[in-house]
């Protein structure tokens, strides 16, 4: 009796452990980056104004920064167009989301800028976005550099950290590689998330500025 007792205690603490890390991995592995088609669509709108201009974003389930423009990205906008000092024709934002980076830039320099990002989500909403606020830009899917192809004078990103450093290093080095002469990539990452060591990292392969930093988010620009 009190041998299937303990058996009984044992076999409910065995499916507690059980269901409490299914609910634990769940969380963990569903990554906005993670390509969830199943994920329930909420379709919702972010108005956001900036330097005269006003946009709307549209966006859902399952894409980064969903409710509000991401405070690091604006910093990264904010901050770009704070210092930059030249004109760029070939653009390209490298895990554009839902398209806030590249948009604005589309819309501010009027220029057309090419937009790629792995989560297909992110992608359509992005090609959504393209056609509202009437920039000339696109949209695509793409693993990192993948479908990316030829040069370019300025590339822009918030890379996804929680990718892991191996895609954040990817999304760097790569995209030194793929610079024009005298180009420059501009980039946003959290003191937190190893700023410094991906400084470094960078500094064995080109020169990066740390260019400005708010609230623990340093916006670097690199060249080869
Ligand atoms: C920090 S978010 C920035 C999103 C957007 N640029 C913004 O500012 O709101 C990083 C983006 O990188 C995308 N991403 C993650 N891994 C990727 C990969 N291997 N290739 C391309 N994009 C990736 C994510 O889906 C996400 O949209």
């Amino acid at each position: 009796m009190t041998f299937l007792f303990k058996n009984y205690l044992l076999n409910i603490l065995k499916c507690a452990i059980l269901s409490l890390s299914k609910k634990k991995w769940g969380k963990i592995l569903e990554h906005y980056f993670t390509n969830n088609q199943n994920l329930k669509s909420e379709i919702r709108s972010i108005n956001f104004s900036f330097d005269a201009y006003n946009f709307m974003f549209k966006s859902d389930n399952g894409v980064f920064s969903k409710n509000k423009i991401d405070y690091a990205s604006l910093f990264l906008v904010k901050t770009f167009f704070a210092n930059k000092e030249k004109d760029y024709d070939r653009i390209l934002d490298i895990g554009c989301g839902y398209g806030f980076i590249g948009i604005t830039l589309s819309k501010v320099l009027n220029k057309h800028v090419d937009m790629y990002d792995i989560n297909k989500r992110a992608v359509h909403l992005c090609k959504m976005n393209i056609k509202e606020n009437g920039v000339d830009a696109t949209a695509e899917e793409s693993n990192i550099y993948g479908n990316v192809e030829g040069k370019y004078d300025l590339i822009i990103t918030n890379p996804p950290i929680r990718a892991g450093k191996d895609t954040l290093m990817e999304f760097l080095t790569g995209g030194l590689a793929r610079l024009n002469k005298d180009g420059e990539l501009w980039f946003v990452i959290s003191k937190n998330q190893g700023a410094k060591s991906v400084q470094k990292e960078v500094e064995k392969i080109g020169t990066i500025v740390k260019v400005d930093q708010s609230k623990g988010f340093y916006v670097f620009c690199a060249k080869n």
